[in-house]
């Protein structure tokens, strides 16, 4: 085709191209740029006979054939190539793995999610990969549910700030930049909401409920540019996300402007029509998903066939699906995909694909998620004199296991076709290898698996014991596995499974010191542990370098600074126990458990203590437009240096609907030398004090406000003060 056609001249705009190319394309070509098809399942075909727009879950060379095979097509349209790259490109075998995002979000540091989020998009951009699925903005409500791991935590604003960082790092300052990828904010919405934290039935959420919690990291994520959407699998009051014209059409598009790509999540059209049984026919679905305002579709098969169909019927309108193709071509021109070339390049990405220095960063990210919960007597860091420290005994089902410990979203069996390599064992730091490499050559370390998570046998816990009754410290490491955690697999109960309580009941039995390391994707419902073990450190899933991480901190090269962004409860019967609860007269309180949660949201220990004191406003009231200022002292009063991560709660005192007993609204990271001292500044927007009234309308109501800063979100933690609201 010649050249100076519009939609292949760089010299024009986007939008010029976008409708030049629109205006030539027939509605075959249309209906094929809204199909998002696996790139396993013969993607030629899809390619030949729909003209297909989207791959997804394909990565390397195989994307330059369809690349190639796409450009020699009538209008020569590039394909565009998603994949879950959720915690690194983690679906590339030598790629860099980070931390969940539930072990991110421990670090509360949005500098270094953005960080990831950069590496992430340069390894992937080298593979071929345009867009990633990510991030997730669920606000974590039940802990039953799988996919606790992939969020940020419970709370909106936490969600919303570390969400947008990530969109920024994977999105770049140009999108048309080589080594930016698009991020794709999910799952539109409401999707941790459902009953009993079963994955993807019903949220039974009132308007009210998602503006005030589920909706506000997604504006964000929007408001920061991110430029793709994934509706959820779930209905909302009956309706399903996919179909909902309020959620995409009216939130969306009407109230914050959105203009960039909406996309289903798997089969979700296929779904309504099978599964959720609220459309008689695929056509129907496929028309009430595209009214509603989807883009494209992922994997649903029928879709071509039935859109076509549809439009030929006059039951769809072609206008409506033109606008889903803009909104599509119009990202492949901003990505550049027209102008220049964003094939894979394996040659190119070896020497940066899993380097040393993005694995620094994974290391990095791993210490500040680590979140110590328990230090009794400070047993650590342990000393690692060789007169105190001779034989260390390293036990426990999750102390040696790679897989257990990158967590889900990574390849490990060649899922995906020419990605079809194991990942190798070796690049990733376990538990075992961390402590290995950190103290082997000093001391003994003996090693026992001693039980499963999954078999409750306790075969080998009597040989475990009797490492740990030889040692002078055991370090037993226990969690859950991919098994336990992830998309479809929720659980009903939150204790340690398998056979790793018998296991810690017998090493606690020798009665020599014991560290609990968890590694898992959720909180689990630990009292006994709790009460029992000596030293418990939480390391979530965190990635290639997490095992020398956890090294580094029980032996006190570091000190720990992560704090928990989501509530452990005493018993899964507990649920919910985040800590932004609605008040009531016996809301909080159950007759058979302590109040409260065992772990408090905010929480987590350092090797030194801090002491805030000095609580300051800048102002005893506050009008619209202005910011009150907070200043509080935070002294580091132990011996060595670390860093505490401030936060700052809100409470509207009284106000015409009920409202969470405290939101957080700011939070700082502060580094402290041993004896600093240093006045921290938090600020809070008069805009952040807004609630969604019975109108639904977002308003600050006047009042008195309480205040509350500290080191986590528990009462005792927590220096209090009162401002106005004025009246208008
Ligand atoms: C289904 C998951 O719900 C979603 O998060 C993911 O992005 C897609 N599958 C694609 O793998």
């Amino acid at each position: 085709m010649s050249e100076n056609v519009v939609y292949r001249d760089p010299q024009r705009s986007v939008e010029e191209r976008v409708e030049d190319l629109l205006s030539r394309m027939t509605l075959e070509e249309k209906v094929g740029q809204m199909c998002q098809v696996n790139g396993n399942e013969e993607p030629e075909e899809w390619l030949r006979q729909h003209h297909v727009g989207s791959f997804l879950h394909v990565l390397g060379p195989v994307t330059n054939d369809l690349q190639k095979l796409a450009e020699e097509s009538r209008l020569g349209i590039p394909l565009i190539f998603g994949i879950d790259a959720i915690h690194g490109h983690a679906f590339w075998p030598t790629s860099t793995v980070f931390p969940t995002q539930l072990g991110m979000s421990c670090t509360w540091n949005p500098e270094l999610i953005q960080e990831i989020g950069r590496i992430t998009a340069l390894e992937a951009s080298f593979t071929g990969v345009h867009w990633t699925f990510s991030p997730v903005l669920g606000t974590a409500r039940d802990l039953r549910w799988g996919r606790i791991d992939e969020t940020f935590g419970e709370d909106p604003y936490l969600v919303g700030v570390l969400g947008s960082a990530l969109v920024r790092g994977y999105q770049g300052d140009e999108l048309s930049a080589s080594d930016t990828i698009l991020a794709c904010a999910k799952h539109y919405a409401g999707y941790p909401g459902t009953q009993g934290g079963r994955d993807s039935s019903e949220a039974d959420l009132t308007e009210r409920n998602m503006r005030s919690l589920f909706l506000r990291p997604f504006h964000d994520a929007v408001e920061a540019g991110c430029a793709t959407v994934m509706t959820a699998y779930q209905s909302i009051d009956g309706t399903p996300c996919s179909a909902s014209r309020w959620l995409l059409r009216d939130v969306l598009r009407g109230e914050w402007g959105f203009e960039g790509l909406v996309v289903t999540d798997w089969n979700n059209i296929g779904r309504m029509h099978q599964e959720q049984m609220v459309y008689a026919t695929m056509e129907e679905a496929v028309q009430k998903a595209v009214e509603a305002g989807n883009d494209m579709a992922m994997s649903t098969p029928e879709f071509p066939d039935a859109a076509v169909k549809l439009v030929e019927s006059n039951s769809l309108d072609v206008e409506i699906l033109d606008e889903a193709v803009k909104n599509i071509l119009r990202l492949k021109f901003k990505l550049g995909l027209f102008d220049e070339n964003r094939f894979a390049d394996l040659e190119k990405g070896k020497e940066i694909i899993g380097c040393e220095n993005h694995r620094q960063v994974a290391l990095e990210s791993a210490y500040q998620s680590i979140v110590l919960l328990k230090n009794q007597n400070n047993l650590l860091p342990l000393n690692v004199d060789p007169s105190d420290l001779k034989r260390i005994a390293v036990i426990g089902p999750n102390a040696d296991d790679p897989v257990a410990q990158l967590g889900d979203w990574v390849s490990w069996s060649g899922q995906l076709r020419d990605a079809a390599r194991e990942r190798p064992c070796e690049t990733v730091i376990t538990v075992l290898d961390g402590i290995r490499s950190r103290v082997g050559a000093i001391c003994d370390v003996d090693y026992c698996r001693g039980s499963d998570a999954l078999d409750p046998s306790t075969e080998n816990v009597a040989e475990a014991a009797e490492l740990a009754r030889q040692a002078d410290v055991a370090i037993v490491v226990v969690g859950d596995n991919l098994a336990l955690n992830g998309e479809g697999r929720d659980r009903a109960n939150l204790d340690l499974s398998g056979g790793q309580q018998r296991l810690l009941e017998a090493i606690y039995g020798t009665g020599t010191p014991m560290v609990v390391v968890l590694i898992n994707g959720k909180p689990l419902s630990i009292p006994w542990v709790a009460e029992h073990a000596h030293a418990i450190l939480e390391a979530w899933n965190p990635g290639l370098e997490g095992g020398a991480a956890v090294a580094g901190i029980l032996f006190g090269d570091r000190n720990p600074s992560g704090k928990l962004t989501i509530s452990f409860p005493y018993h899964v019967g507990q649920q919910p126990v985040y800590y932004n609860q609605i008040p009531g007269w016996h809301a909080d309180y159950y007759a058979d458990l302590p109040k409260g949660p065992l772990f408090p949201f905010g929480y987590g220990l350092s090797y030194t203590s801090f002491v805030y004191a000095n609580l300051k406003m800048s102002s005893d009231s506050l009008r619209q437009g202005e910011v009150l200022r907070v200043d509080v002292d935070v002294t580091n009063t132990g011996e060595r240096a670390g860093t505490e991560i401030v936060q700052i709660y809100i409470n509207d005192v009284y106000s015409s609907v009920t409202t969470p007993v405290k939101e957080l609204k700011a939070f700082e990271r502060v580094n402290l030398g041993p004896g600093e001292r240093k006045t921290v500044r938090l600020d809070v927007p008069y805009g952040c004090l807004a609630l969604v009234n019975r109108d639904l309308e977002t308003v600050v109501e006047p009042g008195a406000f309480e205040v509350m800063v500290g080191g986590s979100s528990r009462d005792e933690d927590l220096l209090k003060d009162r401002f106005e609201v004025a009246g208008p």
